[in-house]
């Protein structure tokens, strides 16, 4: 089999969702195509990436990122710091001849998410872009009813993601507050899954009419660099900073192949926690998606007999796609970890077979031409065409 030294940036979240990846994907899908190594790891500090090193499973700890694009034993390096980072490190990788998984959202800005893409076009290597959700069974399998044509044309579609970590004002101003560390904020951290599963399951969005708003605009300063999403909160007395970034995000959508659309984002809706969902339309039926429930797919049929028409709910299991790979039974629970396990596979198997893979950079720079569009539209208050690369 096939082994790549994996070079992994950044040792808070992400890192322990990719280091788990790494080590459970051979055994889920077996024969591995191939097999990622956890030689270096790099953090801020050299206490902060030994540390990370033991719990992770790296060979060693940086605290130079460099030392993994300098060092020739590495071939696939692993962004996973805050968003301010992704476009130098990615362009140095691609320089390096290095093949690239980088968190999402692809970068702060879209100069920053051009330049990244045109350096991996001109060093040919392998890229991805970590939006895990879409190869969630569950989702895998509403693509699966849409290409066989089962909910017939695509007439409309709702997708949210909403959370309430940052709904209480003492919850503090970490990097995803700050946009010169962010670059956006409901927008590049949640609305962004949406928006891919949304193209992926419906098509490329050609206009969108948005409405962004920030509620609390001064939060807590955080000391540290690790974002700990609202799990520990100022006492009260810490110096308050200015929110520079958007806490909700709504936008209207026309597709390019007629269909209609709106997506929400929030991080400040109390009693949710990660509820991304879709509902898609169709003229002969529906699906429906919650990934607090993420084991299941609602659908419902127009030629359902109709004393019995409605949703009915199908569990994922090895009959669904990648399914065979994860649990001999449906609804045993699929999770986050299983999401970015199949996402590992997937991207494993490219670099072996030298062949690309979606969500790629090229998936992520269209995304930040939506951003652009919403971000303009939110100004104007007028319906704005996305661009295109
Ligand atoms: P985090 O705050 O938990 O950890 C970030 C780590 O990166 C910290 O340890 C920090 O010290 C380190 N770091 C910052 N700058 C660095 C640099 N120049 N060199 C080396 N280390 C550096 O952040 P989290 O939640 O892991 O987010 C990282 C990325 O992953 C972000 O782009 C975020 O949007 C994305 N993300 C994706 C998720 C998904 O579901 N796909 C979920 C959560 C985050």
């Amino acid at each position: 089999m096939k082994v790549y030294n994996i070079g992994l940036i950044g040792a808070g979240f992400m890192a322990k969702a990719h280091s788990i990846a790494y080590a459970g994907m051979p055994m889920f899908f077996h024969p591995a195509p191939a097999k990622g190594y956890k030689k270096t790891i790099a953090d801020l500090t050299q206490e902060r990436a030994n540390d990370a090193a033991l719990q992770f499973g790296f060979e060693k700890g940086t605290c130079n990122w460099k030392d993994i694009i300098n060092d020739p034993d590495i071939q696939v390096v692993d962004i996973c710091t805050p968003n301010d980072s992704h476009a130098e490190i990615a362009i140095a990788a691609a320089e390096a001849g290095k093949h690239i998984i980088c968190e999402k959202p692809i970068a702060r800005t879209l100069g920053e998410a051009k330049a990244m893409y045109e350096a991996i076009k001109k060093a040919g290597v392998i890229n991805m872009l970590a939006f895990n959700y879409r190869v969630t069974p569950a989702v895998q399998l509403a693509k699966k009813y849409i290409d066989e044509g089962a909910l017939g044309q695509i007439l409309d579609f709702r997708g949210t993601y909403l959370q309430d970590w940052s709904a209480d004002p003492n919850s503090p101003l970490s990097w995803r507050f700050q946009k010169k560390v962010c670059g956006s904020g409901a927008f590049g951290d949640i609305a962004t899954h949406v928006v891919d599963m949304l193209r992926f399951l419906v098509g490329d969005f050609d206009e969108v009419n948005a409405r962004l708003a920030t509620y609390i605009d001064e939060r807590p300063v955080q000391s540290g660099s690790v974002d700990k999403l609202g799990t520990i909160k100022d006492a009260g007395g810490s110096p308050r900073e200015k929110v520079d970034v958007d806490d909700q995000c709504c936008f209207m959508i026309k597709c390019a192949n007629g269909a209609f659309g709106t997506i929400e984002a929030t991080r400040n809706a109390w009693g949710r926690n990660n509820y991304i969902t879709f509902e898609i339309h169709g003229t002969k039926g529906s699906v429906f998606f919650n990934y607090e429930r993420r084991d299941e797919l609602q659908v419902c049929f127009a030629d359902d007999p109709g004393d019995r028409r409605g949703f009915r709910t199908v569990y994922t299991g090895p009959a669904h796609p990648y399914g065979e790979g994860l649990w001999p039974i449906p609804a045993l629970g699929i999770g986050y970890t299983e999401t970015k396990i199949v996402e590992m596979y997937r991207f494993m198997k490219a670099i072996a077979e030298n062949t690309p893979v979606s969500p790629s950079f090229e998936d992520g720079y269209k995304i930040e031409l939506i951003g652009e569009a919403v971000f303009e539209s939110a100004q104007s208050g007028a319906w704005t065409k996305v661009g295109k690369i």
